[in-house]
C-alpha cells in the first residue's frame, strides 16, 4: 500500500534522522562503548531509584539530539501541558485525558472543563478505602454472617488487566482476602473460578466503565445466578459491588448504591488502574499501600512535567521506542521483566501501547506512515528457554526492554535466586549486543576438542551477529511506589510516541467492528438465523460448527 512520502509526515523520517540511523546502524553499538568509556553515564537517566539505561542502543549524541529536536518540533511539551491542563486532547471523543489527576494532590490543581476535580477524586478514594478496610477487617459480612474470604473481579481490558497485573505484582503486600479475576467470555473462566469458592463468603465486583461490555455483563449474570441459587435474591445487594461511570446501568443490575464506586469519562479504560478500577488491588493491599502506589505514579508525573527533555525518562523512553519503530523500522518490541511478579506486565502494556498507538490515521484523519509496534513478552528467565533463540539469531531485529529489581522480597537464604536472576538479565543484554564472531565460534569448538573440519562445519550455527539493541529499566525493589512509577513511565512513553506518530492515543475505534460482527453472528451460531450472504470461509466454518454441535 502506498503512503505519502512527505518528510514532514509524522513517522516518515526520510531526512536527517534516517541518515543518522543509517550511519548508526552500520557502525553498531559496540563501537560506541569502545569510543566512549562514559557511555553509560551519558546514555542513562534516573529518577530516584529508577534507572533507564538506553546505552545498549545505536543512538549516539547526534541521533539523540536530532530526536530531541523532533520531539520539540512535534510539540511534545505543549501537548503534555495541554493534557495536564485538562484540555480535550482526545479529539475524536471530545474528552479530556486526566488519569494523572487520579494520583494527584489537591495542590496540583487539576481541572476538567474548568472545574476542580481533586475533591471528587478524594471522595471516591475515601469511599473505596472505607469499603476495602471493612472487607479486610471482616466488618462486611456475607449472607451467612461470615467474613469475606474471596473477591472476584469481573471485567475485561482496562477493567481487568491493570488490577490483575498489579495485584500479582504486589503479592508480598497482599494481606487481604484472596482476589480472583474473571475476564474471558469463555464460560470456562468463570466456571473454573467459582467452582472452588463459597458463595456465602465471596464478594463479586463488576468492573466496567460502560457497564455494557458483553463479556463482563455475561459473566456478571452468571455470577449473579450462582449467588442467587445458593443464597437467594437478597445476596445481590449484600455481595455485589460495582465500579463504573454508568451509574444508572449499575442501579438496574440491583447493586446497592453504597457499593458502587464511580469514575469519569476523562479516564480511559487502559489508564484506569488509578481510579475505582483499582478497588481489588486496594482490597488486597490496603488503602495506605494503594496511596503509595498512586504517589509513585505522581513522582513520574511531576518529573515528566518538569525535567528537561534530555533527562526526562518518559521522553527518552518514547524517543528510543520511536527510533526503533519509525526510523529503524523494527516491527515489534519485547518486554521482558526479570521479575516473576511482573508476569502480566507485558499483557498490560500490550493494551496500553497497542490500543493507544495502533492507529492508521493521524489526528488530521490522514494516513500515517507508521504507528506503534507489536508489543509482546514474557518474564525472564523463562523466555530464555523459549523464544530468546530468535532474539539472538533470528533474521529480524527485536529491540528488548528488560526490567529488573536489584532486590527481591524473598528471605536471605534465597539470595542465590536473585543473584542468578540479575546475572541472567545482564548477560542477555550483553549477549544481544556483543554477539559471537565466526572466529570465536571456531576457536571455542577447537578448544573443546572438535576437529578443524568439524569446527568449520558447526561454527556458522554458533555465530551470534550481536549489535541487537536493548534497554534496561532497573529499580530497587518492586514495592507499591515503584510499580506506580513503572506504569506511569510507560503511560507517558506511549503519550510521547503518539505525539511523534501524530496520532490520538486515547480513542480505540479499532475494537468496534469485531464487536458489531460478533453480535450479528450470535443468532447464526445458535441456528436461529441462516448463514446468509457471508464469505465462504465464515459460512464453511459455521456449517462445520453446526454439525459438531448437532444441528
Ligand atoms: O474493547 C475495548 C475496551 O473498550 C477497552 O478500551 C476497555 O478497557 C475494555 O473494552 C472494557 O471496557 P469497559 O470497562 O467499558 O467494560
Amino acid at each position: 500500500m502506498s503512503q505519502p512520502n512527505n518528510q514532514n509526515t509524522p513517522g516518515n523520517e526520510s531526512g536527517e534522522l534516517s541518515t543518522l540511523a543509517a550511519t548508526a546502524l552500520s557502525r553498531g553499538i559496540r563501537h560506541l562503548f569502545a569510543d566512549d568509556a562514559e557511555r553509560f553515564a551519558g546514555f542513562s537517566a534516573r529518577l530516584g531509584d529508577l534507572v533507564l539505561d538506553y546505552s545498549k542502543t545505536a543512538i549516539d549524541a547526534r541521533a539523540r539530539s536530532a530526536l530531541l529536536d523532533l520531539a520539540r518540533t512535534r510539540g511534545i511539551e505543549a501537548r503534555r501541558d495541554a493534557m495536564f491542563a485538562g484540555e480535550r486532547i482526545n479529539a475524536t471523543e471530545d474528552r479530556s485525558v486526566l488519569h494523572v489527576a487520579l494520583r494527584g494532590e489537591p495542590k496540583d490543581g487539576y481541572r476538567a472543563d474548568g472545574e476542580p476535580i481533586s475533591g471528587a477524586i478524594e471522595d471516591v478514594l475515601r469511599a473505596m478505602g472505607a469499603f476495602a478496610e471493612r472487607i479486610r477487617n471482616g466488618e462486611v459480612r456475607g449472607a451467612h454472617d461470615g467474613a469475606i474470604t474471596d473477591v472476584v473481579n469481573i471485567g475485561i481490558g482496562g477493567s481487568d488487566l491493570g488490577p490483575a497485573m498489579a495485584t500479582l505484582a504486589l503479592a508480598p503486600y497482599h494481606d487481604g482476602p484472596r482476589i480472583h479475576f474473571v475476564s474471558n467470555v469463555d464460560g470456562s473462566h468463570i466456571a473454573d473460578t467459582l467452582k472452588n469458592l463459597d458463595p456465602a463468603t465471596t464478594l463479586i465486583i463488576v468492573a466496567s466503565k460502560t457497564f455494557t461490555t458483553i463479556e463482563t455483563m455475561t459473566n456478571a449474570d452468571t455470577a449473579r445466578r450462582w449467588l442467587v441459587a445458593a443464597l437467594g435474591e437478597a445476596a445481590v445487594a449484600e455481595q455485589f459491588a460495582a465500579v463504573s461511570t454508568a451509574l444508572d446501568k449499575v442501579a438496574s443490575f440491583g447493586i446497592a448504591e453504597d457499593r458502587v464506586f464511580g469514575f469519569w469519562d476523562w479516564v480511559g479504560g487502559r489508564y484506569s488502574i488509578w481510579s475505582a478500577i483499582g478497588l481489588p488491588l486496594m482490597i488486597a493491599i490496603g488503602a495506605q499501600r494503594f496511596r503509595e502506589f498512586l504517589a509513585g505514579a505522581r513522582d513520574v508525573d511531576q518529573h515528566f512535567k518538569t525535567a528537561p527533555l534530555g533527562e526526562n525518562l518518559p521522553v527518552l523512553l518514547g524517543l528510543v521506542g520511536y527510533w526503533h519503530r519509525a526510523i529503524c523500522r523494527y516491527p515489534t518490541r519485547a518486554i521482558i521483566p526479570y521479575d516473576q511478579r511482573l508476569a502480566r506486565f507485558p499483557a498490560y502494556l500490550q493494551q496500553l501501547d497497542m490500543e493507544s498507538n495502533g492507529k492508521r490515521v493521524g489526528l488530521d484523519g490522514q494516513p500515517v506512515a507508521v504507528s506503534g509496534p507489536v508489543v509482546w513478552g514474557e518474564p525472564g528467565t523463562n523466555g530464555q528457554h523459549a523464544f530468546f533463540q530468535l532474539l539472538h539469531q533470528g533474521t529480524d531485529v527485536v529491540p528488548v526492554e528488560f526490567l529488573v529489581g536489584a532486590r527481591s522480597h524473598e528471605p536471605s537464604d534465597m539470595q542465590t535466586h536473585q543473584d542468578l536472576l540479575l546475572a541472567n538479565c545482564l548477560a542477555q543484554s550483553e549477549a544481544l549486543m556483543r554477539g559471537r564472531t565466526l572466529d570465536e565460534a571456531r576457536e571455542q569448538l577447537v578448544a573443546t576438542g572438535r576437529s578443524e573440519a568439524e569446527a568449520e562445519r558447526i561454527a556458522p550455527h554458533r555465530v551470534f551477529p550481536g549489535e541487537r539493541p536493548s534497554l534496561t529499566i532497573l529499580y530497587r525493589q518492586l514495592d507499591p511506589a515503584t510499580l506506580g512509577r513503572l506504569i506511569a513511565l510507560y503511560e507517558h512513553r506511549v503519550f510521547v510516541e503518539a505525539q511523534l506518530y501524530g496520532i490520538n492515543a486515547f480513542d480505540q475505534w479499532g475494537v468496534e467492528l469485531g464487536k458489531e460482527l460478533a453480535m450479528k453472528l450470535v443468532p447464526v451460531v445458535t441456528g436461529d438465523e441462516e448463514v446468509g450472504d457471508r464469505d465462504g470461509s465464515t459460512s464453511g466454518l459455521i456449517a462445520a460448527i453446526r454439525t459438531m454441535r448437532g444441528f
